[in-house]
């Protein structure tokens, strides 16, 4: 994939430039937990967005996607934006570095990926996180934070593209450490590196390849349920809430809400219990975990489907360890802690069974654990 960045880096716009990537992520556990300030425990991956930059002396950006075929210019004032949605992406970015009192200057630049899109390993999070580390590098002297680096991608999503997500994935993409994940307290920010490479077992994706349509932007939604309970309750976040405060009013918000906000209040508890149960090697209680969060996403958080529901059960069925499915939800992956024996047997029954009942097989991705945003050597 690099090489062939270069090459057409090369031939639209000549020799020169630097490469810079940044990874997609998952997360072993805590899901929209970010934006209700409690815990979340993602890892980078070894799939990522890999851009050649180079400055190109205009106050203009000329950039190409490979895996879009597509190309965009534009200028770097709030009037300029480009339409292009990919394009929207790297504008954010200029554009919140300078907010931030950030240089930005005109740059080319050539860009593909390998982070499989739409199945909630943060593509988008990659490309925003790749051109924030290299604005930095490039510009800043590297004077800006790495948190305020993952801030940048994250306001592009609320400012430039609609989606009012946490940081995670821009935490993760950003800060990954091989063989690491991370555990996130996203109310105070601390965070700490959790050595990740369970001896007997394998990590790994199921994509169920459908994404489904995102109408009325769900996601959002689920952020506003959980504002509103919070506010109910007079805290700044539901991190800040237990189980008898929701009781407690339960009579003045809506039978949704108070699911949405029971599925938080449980999520928060269970990323504790598996980080100390990942230190004392209990793999079944991180496993046990993994499926309670998915009955919670799939019935209370309502942000699960059919498909992985189906992926969920057959995990069930195979003995898999844990399993729930990953990310934002409304499609994309399950991730599965596996026991090696069970691992073949495992994929090959969620192929057969998947492709039998909607006639196509699910993608499988191995997940080795990786290094965030860098420049390449
Ligand atoms: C998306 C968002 C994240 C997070 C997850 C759910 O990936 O971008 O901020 O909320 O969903 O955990």
């Amino acid at each position: 994939m690099k090489e062939r960045i270069k090459a057409e880096f090369a031939q639209r716009f000549g020799e020169g430039g630097t490469m810079y990537a940044s990874a997609g992520r998952i997360n072993l556990i805590g899901e929209h937990t970010d934006y209700n300030g409690g815990f979340v425990f993602p890892g980078a991956i070894d799939k990522c967005i890999a851009a050649q930059i180079k400055e190109n002396g205009t106050e203009t950006v000329r950039v190409y996607s490979i895996d879009i075929d597509d190309y965009a210019e534009f200028g770097l004032t709030e009037d300029a934006a480009p339409k292009a949605q990919w394009a929207r992406y790297i504008f954010g970015v200029c554009r919140e570095t300078i907010k931030r009192g950030g240089v930005v200057r005109g740059f080319d630049a050539v860009f593909a990926g390998n982070v499989p899109l739409g199945a909630g390993l943060s593509s988008s999070a990659a490309l925003e996180s790749c051109f924030a580390f290299a604005m930095n590098d490039m510009y800043n002297d590297n004077k800006i934070d790495k948190f305020e680096l993952a801030r940048i991608g994250q306001s592009t999503e609320h400012n430039y593209c609609g989606v009012n997500c946490g940081i995670m994935d821009q935490f993760a993409s950003v800060f990954g450490k091989k063989n690491c994940l991370m555990r996130l307290d996203c109310r105070s920010m601390e965070f700490q590196y959790f050595p990740f490479e369970p001896k007997g077992y394998k990590l790994v994706l199921v994509d169920s390849v459908v994404k489904h349509e995102l109408v009325d932007s769900p996601y959002n939604k689920r952020r506003e349920s959980c504002e509103r309970v919070a506010a109910k309750l007079g805290i700044e976040t539901l991190r800040d809430a237990e189980m008898e405060d929701l009781e407690r009013i339960k009579a003045e918000i809506s039978e949704e809400d108070y699911m949405r906000a029971e599925y938080v209040i449980g999520e928060k508890q269970r990323v504790l219990d598996v980080c100390a149960a990942l230190e004392a090697g209990d793999y079944d209680t991180v496993g046990e975990r993994m499926y309670q969060t998915h009955a919670g996403m799939s019935k209370l958080y309502e942000v699960s489907c059919e498909e992985l529901d189906y992926l969920n059960d057959i995990a069930k069925e195979c003995g898999v360890t844990g399993s729930r499915i990953m990310g934002g939800g409304f499609g994309g992956c399950t991730i599965n802690l596996v026991k090696d024996e069970l691992y073949d047997n495992f994929i090959a029954t969620a192929k057969a069974k998947f492709n039998e009942k909607y006639g196509h097989e699910p993608k499988v991705y191995d997940v080795i654990i990786s290094d965030g945003a860098h420049k390449e050597e």
